[in-house]
């Protein structure tokens, strides 16, 4: 028999949907702590929930969650540690653009079920060739296939030859021969490499790499037995990877409308940076500007849609629907909406212009639902409820200072009185724009040595646990909204929202109150 849920009540006219909710406060600008949601029948205990978000086809997410492409918040650490948590990083650009690639291909080559391009050795090197190149590339690891001219595999040299002690013996000498070593054909690996894989270095004890090999016998790549059980044992993980269709992590890029010396767009280092973006594997750029309704970006993101037809394009940032319309116009499949919320911004107070976040979700949520493309709530979010807010009018959150004391963050640990600090910075501040953010806020790098308005401030943050400690948290306070709501997943919670203002005196209310706090919640 069909449950029945409790017949419906007059709370309708307390509680409203999205739509009456906002035509109602028309004119007022409300953000995450003047509205409330009320509670609705349930059926679903929050561990039920799914909190799959799809931003694309090619970009789904098992949490709503996207590390900020802010210097002080995401780099290789951060967006590895994000996507493996189900997330996503988008790695700023305030660095060179080599070095912007370098950190991509962290990302992508992270812990993957076969590495493609193992790194090889000859046999006429020395072992102490191989050290050089040990401690020049930082490699963690020791073991390398040895290759011929052709790329045909003549052994395997073992990470336990590899010593200052035998710097003057040849690879040739010290390695494995080719017969000993272990090697599946590539055509053999079937559907599932890593359950293959994984079947193999069960059956094989004490083998801990097994060499990928095509029909000529030339290496195709590598399976390492600790790769393989960190895998395996995701499965079990509470937050699940977000990973790619060849099964590697997710990453995000930020890019910037560059400018020539003459003010115009510079389309070819855009498109050679995007194209160097693409080589590495990374899974969407994002067009990250304070002033996402502009012609700048607008006519950015056209040049990357009309060269890279299928790649996944987030930009922003807006706070209109014609601002939504205009970018999705442009390309852009995603849209970032925040002007002024973020906990390091001050460009409210020196624009004197930006909406408060609740307001702004709804107004573009209108526009993108006609146009098809996603939101993300960027900026102001300082706790899992206010996410849960954000996600009734948005399909994932962006959040900067909520991550920046992690220690995946970018940035040296400080003590200051005894308590440890990391530092944040807002990308519109004047270190940050000295470092090379200017572009996102309309100025060139020029500009910000003479001192231009900052729309952001230094700060610091104080540190915080790591990083899958705090997306578990910030996933269990949604996962409990959605329960308290009966909403199996995000698309139901978008529907099923019911809002009502809260009084100053109800804000008061909602946080721990006339006690003497022993321990926060957090
Ligand atoms: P939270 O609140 O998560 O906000 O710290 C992060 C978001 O803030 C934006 N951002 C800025 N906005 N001036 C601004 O007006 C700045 O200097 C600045 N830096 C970052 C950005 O959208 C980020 O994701």
């Amino acid at each position: 028999m069909a449950a029945t849920s409790p017949p419906l009540s007059f709370d309708g006219a307390f509680y409203k949907n999205a739509d009456d909710f906002f035509r109602e406060h028309a004119g007022l600008a409300l953000t995450y702590d003047d509205v409330t949601l009320a509670t609705l029948y349930s059926e679903i205990l929050p561990r039920e929930t799914s909190l799959e978000t799809v931003l694309h086809e090619r970009l789904q997410l098992r949490i709503p969650i996207i590390s900020a492409d802010m210097d002080t918040v995401t780099e290789a650490p951060m967006a590895i540690a994000m996507a493996l948590h189900g997330g996503l990083g988008l790695i700023h650009c305030n660095l060179p653009e080599r070095e912007q690639l370098s950190q991509v291909s962290r990302v992508k080559n992270n812990v993957h079920g076969l590495i493609p391009d193992p790194i090889e050795v000859t046999a006429d090197q020395s072992i102490g060739d191989v050290l050089t190149l040990v401690e020049e590339r930082g490699f963690s690891f020791r073991t390398f296939p040895v290759v011929d001219a052709q790329g045909v595999l003549i052994g395997l040299l073992p990470g336990h030859t590899v010593r200052p002690r035998y710097a003057a013996i040849q690879v040739g000498a010290a390695m494995t021969p080719r017969a000993q070593v272990q090697t599946i054909r590539e055509r053999d690996l079937g559907k599932n490499p890593i359950a293959t894989a994984d079947k193999f270095f069960s059956e094989h004890i004490g083998i801990h790499k097994l060499l990928v090999v095509d029909d000529s016998d030339r290496l195709r790549g590598l399976f390492t037995m600790s790769d393989i059980e960190r895998i395996m044992q995701e499965r079990h993980s509470q937050l699940k990877p977000a990973r790619d269709a060849q099964f590697r992590l997710l990453c995000g890029a930020a890019v910037t409308a560059t400018r020539n010396s003459t003010g115009e767009l510079d389309r070819d280092r855009i498109l050679a940076h995007i194209g160097g973006l693409v080589e590495r594997g990374v899974d969407v750029v994002a067009v990250s500007t304070a002033h996402g309704f502009s012609k700048g970006v607008g006519d950015t993101v056209r040049l990357i849609r009309d060269e890279f037809p299928e790649l996944p394009i987030i930009a922003g940032n807006v706070t209109s629907g014609d601002g939504v319309e205009y970018l999705s116009n442009c390309g852009a499949n995603v849209i970032k909406i925040g002007q002024g919320p973020g906990s390091i911004c001050t460009t409210r107070m020196v624009a004197g212009v930006g909406i408060p976040q609740l307001t702004a979700l709804y107004v573009c949520s209108k526009v993108a639902e006609k146009k098809g493309v996603r939101l993300l709530a960027d900026g102001g979010i300082t706790k899992s409820g206010d996410i849960v807010k954000a996600l009734t009018l948005s399909h994932a959150v962006i959040c900067g200072g909520l991550l920046a004391g992690c220690p995946e963050a970018p940035g040296q640990i400080m003590e200051i009185n005894g308590k440890l600090y990391k530092q944040y910075r807002g990308m519109g501040s004047l270190a940050a724009m000295q470092a090379g953010s200017a572009a996102r806020y309309g100025h060139t790098s020029k500009d910000s040595v003479r001192k231009v308005a900052a729309e952001g401030v230094e700060a610091l943050k104080e540190v915080s646990p790591p990083l899958d400690i705090v997306l578990t948290q910030l996933a269990g306070g949604i996962q409990s909204g959605m329960g308290y709501l009966g909403a199996p997943h995000l698309g139901s919670l978008r529907e099923k929202a019911r809002y009502i203002q809260v009084s100053p005196a109800g804000q008061r209310e909602s946080a721990p109150h006339d006690i003497v706090e022993v321990k926060t919640g957090s």
